[in-house]
């Protein structure tokens, strides 16, 4: 619901001298009016300029969280759920809001993705998700994706959409947003998707989300390293809603995690890696803070920091080494991207790193959704 015409009115504006102050048609003005169109954010602010009120209450109030209506649960599905950390995310936001969520599908091809979600949450993921009919999907009100990365990424093949094994999986978030109809969405991806193909990706994903399906949509690049986390992290949040809103992405997170209270203090010896390694990596390199991450980069040259690099998936087991010395355990890596310590981990050390390495950094994530609940609904 918005307030254009009331506004309008108590300001004695007709609605053709708004339509012409606005740049849009009288016509287009009063299927606004009338609630038949929503605007986009663009012409929700010319609005609101206009009429000289301020954008949330013309189109809603959030900061009387009273007029926000939440679905009771609030429903959501989990795709790319991956160990699930979106679950985590708005498990979070949702306590933080008072909110109950229910999340009432995931999916994810992978089956060892598959055994450590059901372990933690109870439920087996479905698979594949392009052998999803959307129509079979339960109604949901919120959808969270973390779309694979590989075809965006500047380690991976840089072909985008043009890779339509892997590519095409954004499109199938469109299909099910197209005919599910949520409120909103949360998307996550590795940085390089605004540049790849020079923009041309992104424009297209944008394209498609905000043209073709019509959802007010905004994004930004965020690090967790400003949420607390210490991994240097950088990811594009998607946000989108069939409400006008406007994101304030400056995130203020006083309570920071440091490498100490990350690190586990008795270290198995398989971790460690061989004296040769070691050796060559201190003859390298001097770190100048204890404890430190040391991170190999592609052209060998080594570097440390008091945080971690971005964990990957698919990395050589070396390129990170605590102190020069050992590998991250599979439950520093959990932690790292914010996971608790009651995650059961139920597959093997090497599935883990690769699970962590592909999940999202919660804590970043749990911020953006809390944030964004508020304008969404
Ligand atoms: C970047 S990871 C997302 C990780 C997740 N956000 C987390 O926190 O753990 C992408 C996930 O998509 C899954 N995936 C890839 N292709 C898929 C498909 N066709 N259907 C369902 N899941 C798929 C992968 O197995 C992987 O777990």
């Amino acid at each position: 619901m918005n307030r254009v015409q009331e506004f309008r009115k108590e300001r004695r504006i007709t609605q053709c001298q708004l339509a012409t102050a606005v740049g849009i048609s009288r016509n287009y003005l009063s299927h606004i009016e009338r609630q038949h169109a929503v605007p986009s954010v663009q012409v929700a602010f010319k609005i609101s300029d206009a009429l000289s009120v301020d954008i949330d209450k013309v189109f809603f109030d959030i900061k009387n969280s009273a007029e926000v209506s939440y679905p009771k649960p609030i429903k959501f599905i989990d795709l790319f759920c991956g160990i699930g950390g979106f679950r985590y995310a708005s498990d979070i936001a949702f306590k933080k809001l008072g909110l109950e969520g229910k999340c009432v599908f995931s999916s994810d091809i992978d089956k060892y993705a598959q055994e450590a979600y059901e372990a933690n949450f109870g439920e087996r993921p479905a698979g594949d998700i392009t052998k999803v009919e959307a129509k079979s999907i339960p109604d949901f009100d919120v959808l969270f994706g973390g779309f694979p990365c590989q075809a965006f990424s500047i380690c991976g093949l840089m072909k985008g959409f043009e890779d339509n094994t892997r590519g095409t999986l954004f499109f199938d978030i469109a299909r099910i947003i197209k005919e599910k109809q949520p409120q909103a969405f949360v998307l996550e991806n590795v940085k390089n998707l605004v540049s790849h193909d020079n923009g041309k990706t992104m424009q297209t994903i944008f394209e498609t989300l905000r043209d073709e399906l019509g959802y007010h949509v905004d994004y930004h690049l965020l690090n967790a390293l400003d949420f607390g986390l210490p991994q240097k992290r950088e990811r594009i949040l998607i946000i989108g809603s069939k409400k006008p809103f406007k994101m304030d992405w400056n995130f203020k997170i006083d309570k920071k995690k440091t490498l100490d209270d990350i690190l586990e203090k008795n270290v198995d010896k398989k971790h460690y890696a061989s004296p040769e390694i070691v050796a060559k990596r201190k003859s390298m390199h001097t770190a100048t803070v204890t404890p430190s991450i040391w991170h190999e980069n592609k052209s060998g040259n080594i570097s440390s920091y008091p945080y971690s690099c971005a964990l990957r998936a698919g990395a050589s087991y070396n390129y990170l080494l605590v102190n020069g010395e050992r590998r991250l355990t599979p439950r520093e890596m959990l932690r790292l991207q914010g996971f608790p310590d009651d995650f059961k981990i139920v597959v093997s050390d090497c599935q883990t790193r690769k699970q962590a390495g592909n999940a999202i950094p919660v804590d970043m994530v749990a911020a953006v959704i809390e944030r964004f609940l508020t304008m969404a609904f």
